[in-house]
């Protein structure tokens, strides 16, 4: 490992907006997140697979009154968005490093008003391991409030008609969906959601920069 991975992986653990619990156990906050972590009762967006985390921080700037939390595996990449927050005093987001695989450990019924899956792995050769797919939908489903929604950014045509797919087959409840995000339906937007898709992620730009079109889509349960 190299040596700024290494020391990023000493400083994170003095963090106050990282988490790193066990992946295995139930978290003994489950249930706890408006009271004992956000000591606030505003909704709970989760980002998952956050990577830098730009949607949880960029999310957080545009609604101060919302909480977010950034998930990934990966702690030095969470590091760059968790040090932002601190540097920038921005107090509603926390990153929690996990298997999203093992994400019923962390939250409990009602606990989650909203999801973000942005740019998701595609995982081409293992559709049960993508983030929209019904097992993972199904872990969602457990925690996420009646109606909450769930969004979907991703530059991958693979991943997106199949979470098209997903959509239809199981009766989701679809508000938006668009193969051209920047495209004609960018234009028809109000400006309050033209300022969600201004925030663009690490593998947005590297997809855009390669001609990729962003593709995204929104549905309930
Ligand atoms: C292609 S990157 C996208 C990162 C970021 N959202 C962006 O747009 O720049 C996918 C991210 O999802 C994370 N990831 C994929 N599967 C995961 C899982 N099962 N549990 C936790 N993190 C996962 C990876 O570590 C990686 O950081």
């Amino acid at each position: 490992m190299g040596k700024d991975k290494l020391k990023r992986f000493e400083e994170i653990k003095s963090f106050p907006n990282v988490m790193e619990p066990p992946v295995m156990e139930t978290y003994e906050k489950k249930g706890q997140w408006h009271k004992e972590i956000f000591k606030n009762d505003n909704p709970i967006v989760l980002e998952l697979g956050c990577g830098k985390g730009e949607y949880s921080v960029g999310l957080a700037k545009l609604y101060p009154n919302k909480n977010f939390v950034g998930i990934d595996i990966k702690g030095n990449r969470i590091y760059i968005g968790a040090k932002q927050c601190i540097e920038q005093d921005i107090n509603n987001v926390m990153f929690l490093r996990t298997r999203i695989d093992f994400i019923n450990n962390f939250f409990d019924t009602d606990e989650i008003d909203e999801i973000w899956l942005t740019f998701s792995d595609p995982q081409p050769k293992k559709p049960r391991k993508r983030l929209s797919s019904k097992p993972f939908i199904d872990r969602y489903s457990k925690f996420l409030k009646k109606d909450g929604k769930i969004h979907v950014k991703t530059d991958s045509d693979l991943l997106f008609e199949f979470t098209e797919e997903e959509i239809q087959q199981y009766k989701y409840n679809c508000h938006e969906l668009t193969w051209d995000l920047y495209g004609d339906y960018h234009n028809q937007l109000s400006e309050d959601q033209k300022k969600l898709f201004e925030i663009r992620t690490h593998y947005e730009k590297l997809f855009s920069s390669r001609g990729s079109v962003i593709k995204y889509c929104c549905f309930s349960l």
